[in-house]
């Protein structure tokens, strides 16, 4: 995005009403959010403890001695002494160095040997949490093996908070992993919760999977309501527990996905949406199947 588009956005998003705000390294703009924060701060709109920001610790920053400076980078680009969450972004190390996709002579990612308790445990996130550098701590994308890990790890301190997952909607509902997390007691965060921008460069998005808001029946419920597909698969997911965090620059859609308090699908209306679930993801992650921590090979 262009330099100050996500500063803005975030302002704008502040203005309506969001709290959460979800951000990473890898997105290179946590200097702007905390830009923005500052700013909405310094007009009194909010005080830091209005908002819970998390952040996401990076494939390259996995070996538990990284982990604490990278946190400590972010907090630093965010003019923050704490985030209130942290998460380990995908389950898969690469090698760690100053490049993100660190690549061998070839062109090939380098993987690196994936250790996720040592990244967890007391010397690790864990660690920071003591530290108060993070009041809570969780994982992203992994499946249901890799959270047994953590979870049945010998002298686990504290359990992870949520599983954030790549894409949760009506066309791929997670409900297998939704119902496993709600017996752990784990939050499901939904990222991609509109489909995602369908931008085949961004992480080589499936675009064969038809787009999500020209959903008949997202859009024949909506009229019900007033309502968009948008905001439909939203209400929806949010209406069974799962955290949703659209993504938009667009002030009206920053809006609109917010108006989603109002209204409330019925049971009939949830199943039905229940049955749109294709069980085919937009973010496959295919570039990285072969990594032995690839986490979608499995079922959930
Ligand atoms: P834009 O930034 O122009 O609004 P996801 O959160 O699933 O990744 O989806 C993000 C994509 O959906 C972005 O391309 C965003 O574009 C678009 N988007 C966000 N909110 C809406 C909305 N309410 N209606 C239609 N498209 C939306």
């Amino acid at each position: 995005t262009p330099e100050g588009a996500c500063a803005e956005a975030v302002k704008v998003a502040i203005d309506a009403g969001y709290r959460h705000i979800d951000g990473a390294f890898i997105y290179f703009n946590e200097h702007e959010v905390g830009q923005a924060i500052q700013e909405k701060i310094a007009e009194g709109k909010m005080k830091r403890e209005d908002i819970f920001y998390c952040g996401k610790l990076w494939c390259t920053c996995h070996p538990p001695e990284l982990v604490r400076p990278t946190l400590e980078r972010t907090l630093k680009l965010l003019q923050m002494d704490y985030v209130d969450l942290y998460i380990i972004e995908l389950p898969m190390a690469f090698q760690p160095g100053e490049s993100i996709y660190p690549l061998d002579e070839n062109g090939k990612l380098l993987y690196y040997k994936t250790d996720l308790c040592a990244t967890w445990e007391d010397k690790a996130l864990e660690a920071c949490k003591d530290a108060g550098l993070v009041k809570s701590i969780g994982v992203s994308n992994f499946n249901r093996r890799q959270l047994e890990l953590i979870l049945n790890k010998p002298g686990l301190k504290y359990k992870p908070v949520c599983n954030q997952v790549v894409e949760c909607h009506p066309y791929l509902n997670q409900s297998k992993l939704l119902n496993y997390c709600r017996e752990k007691e784990i939050i499901i965060v939904g990222y991609s919760p509109l489909g995602t921008c369908r931008d085949g460069s961004w992480w080589r998005v499936n675009v064969k999977l038809p787009p999500l808001l020209e959903d008949k029946l997202l859009n024949s419920i909506g009229k019900k309501y007033n309502k968009t597909a948008a905001q439909i698969s939203l209400r929806y997911n949010i209406q069974r527990g799962v955290v949703v965090i659209p993504k938009s620059f667009n002030p009206q859609r920053i809006k609109e996905n917010a108006e989603i308090f109002d209204f409330c699908l019925t049971d009939e209306e949830m199943k039905a949406i229940d049955s749109l679930h294709k069980n085919e993801r937009y973010v496959e992650l295919l570039m990285w199947n072969d990594h032995p921590e690839y986490p979608f090979h499995d079922d959930y």
